[in-house]
């Protein structure tokens, strides 16, 4: 496996983006609620969105969208508490899955919220159906908060508190 770095996506990305939502494993992860309008998400890419691109060894392979639940304006997450992020994440093509770069994915995006000194936690709300992607999601640390709907989508709502985060990372550290 080669290293994989993030970058902000670019309206360049949208076919990419597009394809990429085509795949079953896609569709089968995202539920019937979002339908995703590439040059709308990436126009309202603010300070409480953001859009990446996974790159392994410059090759565009997976996607992370990083939002303030409780600032992004269609109000996805209802009223939560401040402070919290909240992360979507897929890798685009089959061939990819699997192959561990969700791992470095995760590890870079978690790394880059918790940068941010005032984010306490990070929530993400795979299909209570997924049940591999809550596997992964509780590898890399997250908890189980409890299933949530949202729309038509029933969702497991998962948890990753910032000391978690660091305790992990420095358990990591080398030495
Ligand atoms: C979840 C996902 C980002 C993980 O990235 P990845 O590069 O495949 O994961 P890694 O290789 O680092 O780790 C492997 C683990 O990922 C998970 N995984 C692998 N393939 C998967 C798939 N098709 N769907 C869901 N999770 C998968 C499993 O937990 C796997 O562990 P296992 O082999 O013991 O079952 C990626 O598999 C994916 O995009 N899946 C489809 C879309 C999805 O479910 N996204 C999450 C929506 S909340």
């Amino acid at each position: 496996m080669g290293t994989v770095t993030l970058r902000r996506a670019r309206a360049d990305d949208i076919p990419r983006l597009e394809a990429w939502d085509t795949q079953p494993h896609v569709i089968a992860a995202t539920g019937d609620d979002d339908v995703f309008d590439w040059a709308d998400e990436l126009s309202r890419d603010a300070e409480w969105t953001t859009t990446l691109i996974a790159e392994e060894d410059g090759r565009p392979v997976g996607v992370v969208q990083v939002i303030d639940p409780r600032e992004e304006e269609t109000h996805y997450w209802g009223d939560v508490e401040p402070n919290l992020r909240a992360i979507d994440i897929w890798i685009g093509e089959p061939d990819d899955l699997g192959r561990g770069l969700g791992t470095q994915m995760m590890t870079l995006v978690l790394d880059e919220c918790f940068d941010d000194p005032t984010v306490v936690a990070v929530l993400i709300d795979p299909l209570e159906s997924n049940v591999r992607a809550r596997a992964f999601y509780r590898r890399m640390g997250f908890a189980e908060v409890g299933p949530q709907v949202f729309g038509t989508d029933h969702c497991m709502v998962h948890r990753l508190d910032r000391a978690t985060w660091l305790a992990r990372r420095a358990a990591e550290e080398p030495g």
